[in-house]
This record gives C-alpha cells, sequence and structure tokens, in this order.
C-alpha cells in the first residue's frame, strides 16, 4: 500500500466508525508556547479541555507535524523526520479504552493484514484497565504487554500544561537482527542502540489537565487522542526492516538528489556519510516545502529561525554530495509532486517555496564566502595562543552572525587540527533558543528587518487620519518601507489586506501602496510621487477611506457568512483561511461535499437578511478567558496574545478578529455569493461580493442576458422558451443535414460504382466525396465493397481544409497483389501526406487538397505496377 493509500483508508476507516474527517490544521499552533504543530491533538485542546464545543465527539486526521527537536537524529535512525504525519482518530467524551484499543487493532490486523506475532504492546505500569482489554478481550498473551513508567506510557502536556494521561502503544517487532539480541529484549529496551522495536501507534487516554504548577486536575470531557506516524507506518508494511527514508513517501524525493547530482557533475562517494547526507536533506526539503507553504519565512527568531536552520544544514550536508550552488529549491517539484494528493495547496504554492528556498540558498552561499575569512583569522589566533580549542564565543559569532552551523566549524577546525568548545556553545545556544522561543512573531511574513525599531502603535480603529513621526525607511526586495511611530494604516492579518492612502507633508507627497507587519512595526510600502523621506521628520497620514469602507463592508460580511454557514451547513463548519479585500471576499471552511444551490440561496438569504435587520456591530479588548466565556470563535493556525479583541455582531456572531468592521451591519449594503469550489480534500471556499460589487456584478449579468435574449429576438421573460425552441430547431437542422448528406452519398456511391473501370481484370472505384469526415470516409468504403463486392476502392475528401484518404481491397483483389497499405501510402504522398495499414483496409492523411484529384487518378497507374496478372 502507498502512502497515500494509508493515509485514506484509515480516514476512510475511522469514517465508517462515525468518525468526522477534519483537515489538518497549520504548522502554526493556536498555542502561545509552542513553535509549531507537533502532535494530532495539538489543535483539539480546547475540546478536551471544554474551551471549546467539539462539532462532533468523534473526528479523525491526518495532521501536519513538525519537531524540530529531533533534527540531530534524522537520517541517523530509521524512524526521526522534523516533518511527518500523523494519523490519528480521537473521542471527546465518547468512547474510550475499550474502543480506541478496539478499533486499533482491528485497523493494523483486519485492514492492513499485519502480523499479529510482530505486534507487541506496552502500557503504563499501573494501568490495569488497559491490561485487561488487551489481554482479556484482544487475546494477547500476557508476555507480550510490557508494563513501562511514566517516561515511556504517559503522554503530555504539549508544553507546560494542557491535556494528558497514560497510554498504550503498539509497537512492531522489526526483527532480532536490528535488536540488541539480548533474551529478555522488550519493547521500550535501550541496550546498545537497539533497534528493533517501532513505536507504530500511540493511543493516549487524555484523562488529566496538568495545570501549570504540576497538579492534575481531571478532565472535564476525557477521551482518546491516538497518534500514528504515517511514514512509519509505511515502512512497516512496505517491506522488511524498512526505514522511513525507503517508503515511496521518501523514494522520489532520494531520487531526484542523486539525478541532481549526475547533472551538477558532482562527484559524490557513495558510504554510510552521504547516504546519510542524502536522507537528511530529504527530510528537511519536505520540512521546509510545507513551513513556507503555512507562512514561516527564513529568518533569525522563532519559527523562521528553526526554517532557516533546516535549509542551511541541508545545503552544507549537500556540499558534502559536492554541490557548490543552490540545489535544494529544485527538490520542490518532488517533494508537491508526491504530497499533492493530500496537500494541492503546496503544489499551487510551489514556485513560491522554491523561491524563497533558492533565496536562502544563494544568502547562505554567500554568507559562508564571507564568513570563511572569520574562520580563518580565528584560526590563525587559536594557535597563535597555543590553544588547540576554538572558543566557544567565535563558534557562536560564527554560527550567529555567520550562519555557521555548528557541525560546519567543527569539522572544517579538525581539517586543521582543531576541536571547538562544544558546551560552551550548547549553553550560548540554550539562551538563543529561548530568545527565540520568546520572539516568536505569527505576523512576520517577510525577514524582519525593522528588529531594532520600537513596536508601532496603531490607531486606526479610531481613526483615518493621523499626524505622525518617520522612524525608518529601508529598502525591502527592492522596494521602499516606511516605518513611523504611530499609523492608522491597517497591516495585513487575519485575511484582511493592507491599507492604502497617502502620506504627505509640505515637501512630500507619497502613494502607500501596502501596509504590512514585520515583526512589532507596522511598515508602509511607498512610492515617492515628489520630495524625499528622512527619518525623524514628521507626516500627515491618510487612509485611502473608500479603500477602508469596503475592506470594512466585506469583513463584517464575512463574519456573517460564517456564522449563516453554521447555521445552515451545522457547527461542524471550520473556518480555514479567509481573505478579506475591497468589497470582495473569499472565506475556506471545512465541509465534505460541494455545498448545494438550495442551501447558498439560504445562506444568501440569511446573510441579507442580517444586512437589512441593521444590526450594530460591537468590538472590545477582553482577556483570552473571557472572550472564550462568551463563546467567541477562534480560528485553527492563529496565535493570540492574552487580550484580544472581541467583534460581536448580537445575536448573530462573536469572533476574535483583529480586522476593521462596519459600525452597522447595514451598511454592507448586500452581499453575493459568486462561487463556491472545491480547495482540497473535504475543504471548500465561496467567494462573495458586497456593496455596489454585488449589485455591478448582478447588473453585469442581467446584462448578458440581456444581449443574449436580444441576440435571438426573444424577450428576458421568454428566453428560457425561445431558447427552447432554438435548440429544437437546430436539431431538427442537424438531423436533415444528416439525411441529405446519406441521400447525396448514396447517389455519389451509385455514380462512383457506375464509373468503374478495370486494371488488369480488377473493378477499380476511385472518387472525390463531398465534405466527408474520415468516418464517414470508411463507412461509404464499407458500402462500395460491399456492393462491388470484388474490387478495390479508393475515396477522398477534404473537410477542414485536411484531405482524408480510404482503401479498400476485395480478398480475391489481395491475391492479386492488391495491398491497401501500399497503394494508400503512394497515394497520400501526392498530396503531401502519409499512412498505410492492412492489406484490406488502409486509410491516411494529406495537407494540400489540390492534389487530391491528381493523387486518386494515380490510383489506376499504381495498380498497374502493383497488380500481377491473372493467372492462365
Ligand atoms: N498525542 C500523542 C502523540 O503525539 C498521540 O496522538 O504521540
Amino acid at each position: 500500500m502507498s502512502g497515500e493509500e494509508l493515509r485514506r483508508s484509515f480516514i476512510k476507516f475511522f469514517q465508517n466508525k462515525d468518525h468526522l474527517h477534519l483537515p489538518s490544521a497549520g504548522l502554526i499552533p493556536d498555542d502561545p508556547s509552542t513553535l509549531f504543530t507537533s502532535a494530532g491533538m495539538q489543535p483539539f485542546v480546547p475540546f478536551f479541555t471544554g474551551t471549546r464545543t467539539t462539532p462532533h465527539t468523534r473526528i479523525v486526521t491526518s495532521q501536519k507535524c513538525c519537531r524540530a527537536d529531533d533534527v540531530d537524529e534524522v537520517g541517523n535512525t530509521w524512524r526521526h523526520l522534523t516533518f511527518f504525519e500523523m494519523l490519528g482518530n480521537f473521542s471527546f467524551g465518547d468512547y474510550f479504552k475499550k474502543g480506541a484499543i478496539e478499533h486499533a487493532w482491528e485497523f493494523l490486523v483486519d485492514v492492513l493484514n499485519l502480523s499479529t506475532e510482530r505486534l507487541w504492546i506496552s502500557i503504563y505500569k499501573e494501568d490495569d484497565d488497559a491490561f485487561h482489554i488487551w489481554h482479556e478481550e484482544i487475546g494477547i498473551s500476557a508476555e507480550k504487554i510490557v508494563r513501562l513508567g511514566k517516561n515511556d506510557n504517559w503522554w503530555g502536556p504539549v508544553g507546560n500544561s494542557g491535556p494528558c494521561g497514560p497510554d498504550t502503544e503498539i509497537h512492531w517487532d522489526r526483527g532480532t537482527k536490528h535488536g540488541c539480541e539480548d533474551p529478555d529484549c522488550r519493547p521500550g529496551c535501550e541496550r546498545n542502540g537497539c533497534n528493533r522495536w517501532g513505536e507504530l501507534w500511540n493511543l493516549v487516554f487524555q484523562q488529566f489537565d496538568q495545570q501549570p504548577d504540576g497538579s492534575l486536575k481531571q478532565l472535564p470531557s476525557p477521551g482518546i487522542d491516538t497518534g500514528m506516524g504515517l511514514e512509519r507506518l509505511a515502512a512497516a508494511i512496505q517491506g522488511e526492516g524498512l526505514s522511513v527514508f525507503d517508503t515511496d513517501l521518501f523514494i522520489p524525493i532520494i531520487d531526484h538528489i542523486q539525478k541532481l547530482t549526475i547533472e551538477s557533475d558532482t562527484e559524490y562517494k557513495k558510504n554510510e556519510k552521504t547516504e546519510t547526507a542524502i536522507r537528511i536533506i530529504a527530510d528537511h526539503a519536505r520540512a521546509a516545502a510545507f513551513l513556507i507553504g503555512d507562512g514561516v519565512v527564513p529568518s533569525n527568531e522563532g519559527r523562521g529561525y528553526v526554517l532557516r536552520r533546516f535549509l542551511r544544514r541541508a545545503y552544507r550536508f549537500g556540499m558534502t554530495l559536492g554541490f557548490t550552488a543552490p540545489f535544494l529549491h529544485r527538490l520542490t517539484s518532488s517533494v508537491t509532486s508526491v504530497m499533492r494528493g493530500s496537500y494541492p495547496e503546496l503544489a499551487e504554492n510551489g514556485d513560491v517555496i522554491s523561491q524563497t528556498i533558492k533565496r536562502e540558498e544563494e544568502r547562505f552561499g554567500e554568507t559562508l564566502e564571507r564568513g570563511m575569512s572569520l574562520f580563518e583569522r580565528i584560526v590563525d589566533h587559536t594557535h597563535r595562543d597555543g590553544e588547540n580549542v576554538i572558543n566557544a564565543r567565535d563558534v557562536f559569532t560564527l554560527y550567529d552572525t555567520y550562519g555557521f552551523p555548528f557541525e560546519l566549524t567543527q569539522e572544517l577546525a579538525t581539517e586543521r587540527g582543531l576541536s571547538v568548545d562544544a558546551v560552551g556553545f550548547e549553553t550560548a545556544m540554550t539562551s538563543q533558543r529561548d530568545r527565540a522561543r520568546a520572539g516568536s512573531g505569527f505576523r512576520t511574513a517577510t525577514a524582519n528587518v525593522f528588529s531594532d525599531i520600537a513596536a508601532t502603535e496603531f490607531i486606526g480603529y479610531k481613526t483615518a487620519r493621523a499626524e505622525a513621526t518617520i522612524l525608518a525607511v529601508r529598502d525591502v526586495d527592492n522596494h521602499l518601507w516606511v516605518v513611523l511611530n504611530r499609523t492608522p494604516f491597517y497591516a495585513e492579518a487575519g485575511g484582511q489586506i493592507g491599507d492604502v492612502g497617502q502620506m504627505v507633508s509640505d515637501q512630500l507627497n507619497v502613494q502607500v501602496i501596502d501596509t504590512q507587519w514585520h515583526g512589532d512595526a507596522i511598515a508602509h510600502k511607498v512610492e515617492i510621487k515628489d520630495g524625499m523621506m528622512a527619518e525623524g521628520t514628521g507626516v500627515q497620514l491618510n487612509v485611502d477611506m473608500e479603500s477602508r469602507n469596503a475592506i470594512c463592508r466585506a469583513h463584517t460580511a464575512t463574519h456573517l457568512l460564517h456564522s449563516a454557514l453554521r447555521e445552515v451547513l451545522g457547527t461542524h463548519i471550520f473556518q480555514s483561511g479567509s481573505l478579506v479585500e475591497p468589497d470582495r471576499l473569499r472565506f475556506d471552511f471545512s465541509h465534505p461535499q460541494p455545498v448545494r444551490l438550495t442551501e447558498i440561496i439560504e445562506i444568501e438569504q440569511l446573510i441579507n437578511k442580517n444586512i437589512l435587520a441593521s444590526l450594530h456591530v460591537d468590538w472590545e479588548t477582553k482577556s483570552i478567558e473571557q472572550a472564550r466565556e462568551m463563546g467567541a470563535m477562534a480560528l485553527f493556525g492563529e496565535k493570540y496574545g492574552d487580550n484580544v479583541r472581541v467583534v460581536q455582531i448580537p445575536g448573530v456572531s462573536i469572533e476574535l478578529c483583529g480586522g476593521t468592521h462596519l459600525e452597522n451591519t447595514a451598511g454592507t449594503g448586500s452581499l453575493k455569493i459568486i462561487s463556491e469550489t472545491s480547495v482540497g480534500a473535504n475543504l471548500r471556499r465561496i467567494d462573495a461580493l458586497t456593496g455596489l460589487s454585488a449589485l455591478n456584478w448582478t447588473n453585469q449579468r442581467l446584462q448578458t442576458l440581456d444581449d443574449a435574449t436580444h441576440e435571438i429576438g426573444s424577450s428576458v421573460d421568454q428566453f428560457p422558451d425561445s431558447l427552447k425552441q432554438l435548440i429544437a430547431n437546430q436539431r431538427d437542422v442537424e438531423r436533415k443535414l444528416r439525411d441529405l448528406e446519406a441521400r447525396t452519398s448514396a447517389t455519389q456511391l451509385e455514380d462512383l460504382i457506375q464509373n468503374a473501370t478495370a486494371v488488369k481484370g480488377i473493378k477499380v472505384v476511385t472518387g472525390m466525396v463531398t465534405s466527408a469526415s474520415a468516418s464517414v470516409l470508411r463507412q461509404l468504403a464499407d458500402e462500395t465493397i460491399t456492393k462491388l463486392p470484388s474490387g478495390i476502392v479508393v475515396l477522398g475528401s477534404v473537410e477542414n481544409g485536411k484531405v482524408a484518404l480510404v482503401t479498400k481491397v476485395s480478398d480475391d483483389a489481395q491475391q492479386r497483389g492488391g495491398h491497401a497499405g501500399n497503394l494508400i501510402r503512394e497515394v497520400a504522398k501526392v498530396t503531401g501526406g502519409g499512412g498505410g495499414g492492412r492489406p484490406d483496409f488502409a486509410q491516411a492523411g494529406g495537407r494540400d487538397p489540390s492534389k487530391l484529384n491528381e493523387a486518386l487518378a494515380k490510383v489506376r497507374e499504381l495498380l498497374e505496377q502493383q497488380l500481377k496478372e491473372r493467372s492462365a
């Protein structure tokens, strides 16, 4: 079974057991204490803790996960990956231990046919219930159920608080040859690098809510959280003793790396070290593609820092294979083609992903060049000082300022007979990591070039005009960006695009064409019309109100749409993305089937009723707890601070939202849904218009309808009937035409047969049929030979400027040397074409219709040569 099939069969299995399939949440989690989504249950923490109502008590997902902490293990073991997919089934107050164990066993044994001999179990040492279920109900012998401690069979929480509980793991016996050979070797064995046991599936009995002080509270909604690495499962299924890299999820990427080495003429020696390098590159290429796909960009802090580390690490391992120029970005195509079945959006973003990787590779290439001269100086002074260890400060400078991965410095040092202070470097790294965690800003969409500038005060909820002072003007990717001490310009976030407008003073006239977050600074992308920008000068800022108002209309309408979707389609609807532009919105959401037209109409009606009801829109800042108590909807993949903005349309919607809104729903004017499409498995997209755009769109459609009715001489009211009549007439004419053609052909056929001549005693019919397609021509040739019935038929026609030729030769004519294929080949040549075929039947095409007569005239001459005389 391929990885894709495994993923699909897992989801189907649990869907058949009444689980709701939800799409994978993003890699950027809700929870501010973690950098990445690292487990399938993470998006569902609020369902376990009861702070949000679950759309269903049973859910199944295949979740994208990133575990950056495993980076050093990747390539050295059969199972570690920084990016992987976790298959999981979840129960929220529904089934518990028995259900979870029975489902898991049924899937592995009955659906995947894994050998029960090779499946072993571990449980938490005090969990007699789990022992009982495995032993008594499933029938696993007691020796194959291992009781382990908290390190092995207790899971959670993610971060320092949240859901946790005892778990049971299903282990795959990879064979004694991978193990320590100790007779007591059991799951959990760590002797001599024992590699025998593959933890396949972890079934967590989520029972407790760990408090920040470490104490355990009972969860309001105990349930089940299971996680099975798709890649590990594929390794167990696809062959004996395989590693995750030997599965179909990796082979195309690894093949691609090898192909690139051949194309780049790099020579590398195949050995354990280069094999590991290839695996690391393959893993990092996948992780980088998914991280960038989810909006992470390489930078020096937070998530961007992790991404940068992966990219530079892959680049460095590429160097050990002999690559001297950027190569990693080229792997994006194989990553996306392996994953496109389940993550079509990855392929759609393929260009952006590959460009981002390429830029980082180029930057690192330059960095390496610059860093090497510093490295040489460090080596010199280390030797001069009589030391044989490069001190931690130098290693860290090379790492932090010049982007030298530690291992690179270490390897280069070894070549010069030096070692490095690894412990000191680790200490420096720990504080760096802490800094990175503290500073992880999810809004950073571009490398943060304004990190030295104080956070901008956003005053745009209250006003659209303000005076402010320019703090910095910088060039980012060939565009000028300006940061001020405060601004009414809204920076793109939460799907709402950035504001546009003007920045003016006596000496200055500047157009603001976009606004974006750069870390905590709000940066304005500008085009200078007149004057010069200088830091420290004051300017008047004017947001373009026409655009801002249109954006507000679309944003308030987005909230109305979200609530209408939940009301009409059900509460399983979750927003998975949105785009809010002037009077235009796009809304992506989870839903297992296309929305029916009747539902669309109902949704549109409901929204427009709420617009007409002229409802007041409230917004206020609340603590996250207060917001939760109010039942505000938060989004997967969005991160919220301690205080959040709650936007409320009383009785209709309450959402956490930082966007700008109307004060009253009536300002939307109207909303028109213009399309409903699929954007992935169980993901739908609605596009809609508001304000005058909705009216204009409708008018344009009406105009098209008017034009069409006018064209057929009808009126809008009569249009359906007139159109039906027109189609009926058309069919009638077509039928008459076909009859006429058939009659004409029959007449032509009679004429042709009448005019048949003989060559060496064999009847030969040649002729041109007016505008017949190749298939009509074939039919005519068939009829002619049936009527003859002994002889040779060659027919030609011209249709759409192309020549078609068909030949039929009766059996007795074949015995006399007649051969349809040979004959037609020569005839077709005259018309500039070619063809051939069997002795009894052949067809050909030609390019020059003016030569068709000449070609047909040649038939007799050719047959004179080809046919044998009748034997006496
Ligand atoms: N939360 C558990 C894990 O990540 C099971 O899903 O392993």
